[in-house]
C-alpha cells in the first residue's frame, strides 16, 4: 500500500518489535526528488535535436538523464544516464585547463581572452587587431585552446587529451568515430574559423591538425554520469572524487570555472547565471554540465536544444535544482561539509541518565540503531546531503535519528525541506527522526510544524541533545523489551552499593541507614552545603544539576533506583559541588559519614565492600566518559570540555 510520499504504509510501531523493524530501509528523498524532476521535464518537448552535424540527428529526442555527483564520489542517477552521446562543447573547459597546464596561464591569456561575447557558439568573435578569440568557450577560442595542447605529434596530443579527459571521468574515454567523421566532413565553419586564427597567428601552423584534434575532442563519447563526475572533479579542486586521481592543477580550476560562469552558456550566459548561478557548459549533442565548487557536479543529457544550442530540459532541470536546493553561488554563505560537527551512535555516546550495568550492556549492543548528528554553521543542502545519504544507506539498521541544530547558525529552507522529507520516510517506516535546538530556528520550526500537522506526522523536538539521547535510550530499551530502571523499586540487597554483602552483613548495615522520602521537585542536596552523608536510591529518580551563569540548568546526571548519590561526601568530607533534586517521588536511605566510620571500626570488611562498590561505579563512569571523549575527538569534533569532571559531578 502506498502513502502520500509514495513510500511504504506506516508501520504500527507498537506492534513491531526491534526485530521486525530490522531490515526496513527508507528511500532517499534526494533520489525521489530527482525522479519527480525527471518525470516532470520528460514531458517537455520543446527544442530540436541538432542536425548541422548529420550524425547527431540520429539521436532519440526522448533520451533524458539526470546525474549528480558529490565531491566524496557518490552519484545520484535517474533516466538515461548511461546513454552515450558526444561531449561536443562541454569539452572546451577541459581543453582550456590542459592548455594552461601545458603552456602556462599567461601564454594562454596572450592568445585567448576571457570576455563573454553575447554571441552564438560558432560566431567568429575575434578581438579587433589581435584576432584573439574573445573567450575559450566559443568555437574560435576552443580551437585555439586545442592548438596549445602539448605533444610531439597530433597522435601524441590526442592521446594526452584523451588521457586527461579520462582522468576527469574516472574511466577510459574513447571517440565516437561516426560523429567525428560526420563533423570533420561538415566542419566548414570551423575550418573558416581555423584559417582566420591562422591568419592572425593565433594558430602558428596550418589549422588542419588543430581542427582535427578539435573535432576529435568534440566527438569524445560520454554519458550523463561521466559529465557529473567530470563536474565533480572540478568541484573537488581538480581531483576525481572516485579515483582520487588528479586531472588538473588546483590553482587552474578557478580560471576554468570563471570562464564557464561568464561564457559557458554563450548568449544566454546572463540568464543562466541569474537563474542557476553555477559555472556550466553545454554541448550540441544535448549535454549540460554544472559545477557547485567544493560540493557537487551535475550532468544532464537531453538532445532537444533551444535557439542558443543549449539542452532545453538540461537548462530547466538545472534551474529547478538550483532553486530547490539553493545551489546559486551568490547565496549568503557556502560553508560546505562544515555542517556536520559530530556524528555518533548511542553505542558510543550516552545521555546523562546513568544506567545500570545490564541496561548499559544492552545499549552497547543496540545503541547503534540510533544515530546522532550535531550540525554547526550555515546548514545548506550540500552540508545535509551526506547526512541524508548515510541515513538512507544505513536505514535498515537504524530506528532513531537525532539532528542537533543547537550550534547551527542558520538552516537554509532547502535543508529544512529535506529534513521534512526524511522525517516522512522515517515515520512511514515506523522509525523516528527528531530534532534538537529547533527553538533557535523559528522559521524551520514553523515550517516543520505546519508540514507535520498537515501530513499527520509527529514532530519530536528537544531543547538539548542530552534529553534526546535519553529519550532514544528509553525507546530502544523499551522496544528491546526491558523495563526502564527508573520505574522499578529496589530492595537493599539488590542495591549497587550492597553488591556482595551477605544477609548477615546487610543486617549490620540496615540499622545504620536512615530512611528518607522526598517529593518530586524537592531539593535533596544543595551545592555548597557540608557533605556529611551519602544516599542509596531505592525508588524514584534524582538528577544532579548546577545552575549555569545564563540561568539555565545544567544536568550532570540522572540516577535510577539501585544507584547511590552524594557518595563524594564519603571521600572528601568537604562541601557539595552540585545540587541533587528529586525528579519524582523518592525513597532512599541516608548513610552518614559518621555511621560509616563507626562501621569501619566495627565491621571494616563491610565498609571496604561498600567503598569497593562505590569505586567500581566511579571507574565505570570514568571509563565511559573517556570512551565518549575518544568518540567525539575521533570525529574531529573537539572533545566536550570539561567531561573529565562530569563523573564526579554526576554524584555531587
Ligand atoms: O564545433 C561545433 O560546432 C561542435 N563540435 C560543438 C558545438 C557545441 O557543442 C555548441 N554548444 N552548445
Amino acid at each position: 500500500m502506498q502513502d502520500a510520499c509514495g513510500g511504504a504504509a506506516p508501520v504500527d510501531e507498537e506492534s513491531t518489535t526491534l526485530e521486525q523493524r530490522r531490515g526496513i530501509a527508507i528511500d532517499s528523498p534526494i533520489q525521489a526528488y530527482l525522479e519527480t524532476l525527471h518525470a516532470t521535464y520528460a514531458k517537455v518537448c520543446d527544442g530540436e535535436v541538432a542536425t548541422y552535424i548529420p550524425e547527431l540527428a540520429k539521436a532519440d529526442p526522448e533520451w533524458f538523464g539526470i546525474s549528480i555527483a558529490t565531491t566524496d564520489g557518490h552519484v545520484y542517477e535517474v533516466g538515461d544516464t548511461r546513454q552515450r552521446f558526444t561531449i561536443q562543447s562541454i569539452s572546451k573547459p577541459f581543453t582550456y585547463g590542459l592548455a594552461m597546464e601545458d603552456r602556462g596561464r599567461d601564454a594562454v591569456l596572450e592568445k585567448i581572452g576571457v570576455e563573454p561575447t553575447g554571441d552564438a557558439f560558432n560566431s567568429i568573435s575575434l578581438a579587433p587587431g589581435t584576432g584573439c578569440p574573445l573567450n575559450p568557450m566559443i568555437n574560435a577560442g576552443a580551437i585555439a585552446s586545442a592548438s596549445l595542447v602539448a605533444g610531439r605529434s597530433p597522435e601524441d596530443k590526442l592521446e594526452r587529451l584523451l588521457a586527461v579527459f579520462s582522468l576527469y571521468a574516472g574511466r577510459a574515454l574513447d571517440i565516437d568515430m561516426p560523429v567525428y567523421e560526420s563533423e570533420s566532413l561538415t566542419g566548414h565553419r570551423n575550418r573558416a574559423i581555423g584559417h582566420m586564427l591562422r591568419n592572425f597567428d593565433i594558430l602558428t601552423e596550418h589549422p588542419d591538425p588543430t581542427l582535427d584534434l578539435y573535432f576529435r575532442q568534440c566527438s569524445i563519447s560520454v554519458d550523463g554520469c561521466d559529465l557529473a563526475l567530470m563536474a565533480a572533479t572540478l568541484a573537488n579542486g581538480g581531483i576525481n572524487p572516485r579515483t582520487k586521481e588528479r586531472a588538473v592543477r588546483t590553482d587552474l580550476v578557478p580560471s576554468i570555472l570563471s570562464v564557464m560562469t561568464t561564457c559557458g552558456m554563450y548568449d544566454s550566459a546572463g540568464e543562466w547565471v541569474y537563474w542557476v548561478g553555477m559555472p556550466a557548459k553545454s554541448g550540441v549533442a544535448g549535454g549540460v554540465l554544472a559545477v557547485l565548487p567544493g560540493q557537487l557536479g551535475i550532468g544532464v543529457f537531453s538532445p532537444r536544444l533551444d535557439a542558443h544550442g543549449n539542452s532545453v530540459r538540461g537548462v530547466a532541470v538545472c534551474k529547478e535544482l538550483s532553486r530547490t536546493y539553493s545551489l546559486h553561488l551568490m547565496q549568503a554563505s557556502r560553508a560546505a561539509r562544515a555542517g556536520i560537527r559530530a556524528r555518533y551512535t548511542l553505542a558510543s555516546i550516552s545521555s546523562r541518565r546513568l544506567r545500570h550495568e545490564r541496561e548499559r550492556k544492552r545499549l552497547d549492543v543496540i545503541g547503534d540503531r540510533a544515530l546522532v548528528y550535531e550540525l554547526h554553521g550555515d546548514v545548506y543542502f550540500p552540508a545535509v546531503e551526506p547526512l541524508v545519504r548515510e541515513l538512507v544507506d544505513t536505514s535498515a539498521g537504524v530506528d532513531l535519528a537525532v539532528i542537533d541544530l543547537k550550534r547551527a547558525t542558520r538552516v537554509e529552507d532547502a535543508a529544512g525541506r529535506v529534513f521534512f522529507e526524511l522525517l516522512q520516510r522515517f515515520d512511514a517506516a515506523g522509525k523516528h527522526l527528531m530534532f534538537v535546538g529547533l527553538q533557535r530556528h523559528a522559521a524551520l520550526r514553523r515550517f516543520l510544524e505546519e508540514q507535520t500537522s498537515a501530513s499527520g506526522q509527529r514532530l519530536r523536538g528537544f531543547t538539548d541533545v542530552d534529553a534526546a539521547l535519553e529519550w532514544c535510550e528509553d525507546a530502544l530499551l523499551r522496544a528491546d523489551g526491558s523495563t526502564p530502571a527508573s520505574d522499578t523499586v529496589v530492595a537493599l540487597a539488590d542495591h549497587d552499593v550492597c553488591r556482595g554483602l551477605s544477609p548477615a552483613a546487610l543486617a549490620v548495615l540496615e540499622p545504620l541507614l536512615e530512611p528518607r522520602t522526598f517529593s518530586a521537585g524537592e531539593l535533596i542536596i544543595r551545592k555548597g552545603d557540608p557533605a556529611a552523608e551519602m544516599y542509596l536510591l531505592m525508588r524514584g529518580e534524582v538528577s544532579v544539576t548546577a545552575d549555569l551563569s545564563n540561568g539555565q540548568l545544567q544536568r550532570f546526571s540522572t540516577l535510577a533506583p539501585g544507584m547511590a548519590f552524594g557518595e563524594l561526601a564519603v571521600v572528601n568530607r568537604g562541601h557539595r559541588n552540585a545540587d541533587v533534586r528529586a525528579m519524582r517521588a523518592v525513597e532512599c536511605y541516608a548513610l552518614s559519614t559518621a555511621a560509616l566510620d563507626r562501621l569501619g571500626d566495627t565491621h571494616p570488611a563491610i565498609k571496604i565492600t561498600l567503598l569497593e562498590n562505590l569505586l567500581r561505579n566511579v571507574a565505570r563512569m570514568l571509563g565511559r566518559a573517556n570512551q565518549e571523549l575518544v568518540t567525539l575527538a575521533s570525529d574531529g569534533a573537539p572533545p566536550l570540555a570539561p567531561s573529565a569532571a562530569v563523573p564526579f559531578a554526576k554524584s555531587a
